[in-house]
């Protein structure tokens, strides 16, 4: 503890960003350092993951001390180290629980195995002091799509998921078929801006008969679809007008969804988590939907809703608290499930 406070080394490899952070008390972020692979995989349409482990190692011991120096603090100052344990590629993850272990080992200090998942819905907590459980969180990275019912900090109920692809992967998918390239969410969010989303008429990312799922692999085969149509019968594809009416049909099940969900299970705090929650249009427009249910929005920054260590440093703040130690037997779990440990 130094005055008081409770400071916690977290360090994030579950993907392509090599990342290290050091958080105080949960909220407060004193560093946050993020390296990302992008420019690499971007050669090869997606992750590579044997490139991504590869390039963790690599940079990871330069993270963690620039994390360590931009705060002013040496790993003896710390009061735990925390690390990202699943879900995600195992071998990126075998690197970052690796460096963690050694770090807590060397030091003596505290390790805590951290949920990807949980650090993504935590981010809320560093820029939202009002906000704490219960509320309804809405998960959507390019791995995951969660409706959830947050009771406590570390008590979750799903409600909702997807039933095939995440809602970033089908950003991806999409902005690759229509040729804008890796990474797809951020580059359709930009060319959606040139389009107009009424301009094609897609499905919905709809589950029949079930209020919360969701599925996103019909409305990607109806965008494929229609390039396939019009390239036969030689019509012109305008990429901007596909991306914003995808968009459109993208934004528009997550907030049916959400707003149906806070209104049945009585939340009146709705928080966005994950990469695509730094999609302007889905910022917007769940804003406008939130608050005409009588609910507030909590969103993160953009830059603190993809990959970063900070929200693995708030999540391990709640598990500190609360008493939860890592042995040094922690392994990566690539499938981990939120609520488990
Ligand atoms: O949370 P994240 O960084 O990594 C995972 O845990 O998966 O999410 C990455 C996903 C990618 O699919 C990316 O295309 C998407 O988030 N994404 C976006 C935007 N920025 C990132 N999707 C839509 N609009 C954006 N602005
Ligand atoms: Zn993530």
């Amino acid at each position: 503890m130094s005055d008081g406070h409770t400071d916690i080394l977290a360090i994030e490899t579950s993907c392509d960003e090599t990342a290290a952070a050091v958080v105080r008390d949960g909220r407060e972020v004193l560093s946050s350092i993020i390296y990302t692979q992008i420019a690499m995989h971007t050669v090869y349409g997606g992750v590579v993951p044997e490139l991504a482990s590869r390039a963790h190692i690599e940079k990871i011991d330069a993270v963690v001390l620039a994390a360590l120096e931009e705060a002013g603090k040496t790993i003896s100052d710390v009061d735990a180290v925390a690390v990202t344990y699943g879900p995600g590629l195992v071998g990126a993850l075998l690197v970052g629980v690796a460096e963690a272990k050694a770090l807590a080992w060397a030091a003596k200090k505290p390790l805590i195995g951290v949920n990807h998942i949980e650090g993504h819905i935590s981010a809320n907590y560093i820029e939202h002091p009002d906000l704490a459980p219960p509320y309804l969180g809405l998960v959507v990275s390019g791995g995951h799509t969660h409706l959830i019912i947050v009771r406590d900090y570390a008590e979750f109920e799903i409600i909702g998921r997807t039933v095939d692809d995440a809602a970033g992967e089908a950003f991806d998918k999409v902005a690759r078929a229509i040729g804008l390239g890796y990474p797809g969410g951020p580059k359709i969010d930009a060319a959606a801006k040139e389009g107009d989303p009424f301009a094609i008429s897609f499905p919905k990312a709809k589950v029949h008969h079930s209020e919360y799922d969701f599925s996103f692999s019909g409305l990607k085969s109806a965008v494929l679809n229609y390039l396939n149509h019009a390239e036969m019968t030689g019509e012109e594809v305008r990429a901007c007008d596909v991306a914003a009416s995808f968009q459109r049909s993208v934004v528009e099940v997550l907030k049916e969804h959400t707003v149906r969900a806070a209104k049945e299970f009585g939340m009146r705090k709705v928080a966005l988590a994950g990469g695509v929650s730094a999609n302007s249009a889905l910022r917007e427009g769940m804003r406008k939907a939130v608050l005409d249910a009588g609910c507030e929005l909590f969103v993160p920054s953009p830059v603190l809703c993809t990959d970063n260590a900070a929200m693995i440093g708030a999540a391990a703040f709640h598990e500190y608290v609360r008493g939860v130690r890592s042995g040094l037997d922690l392994n990566a779990v690539p499938g981990l499930r939120i609520g488990e440990r």
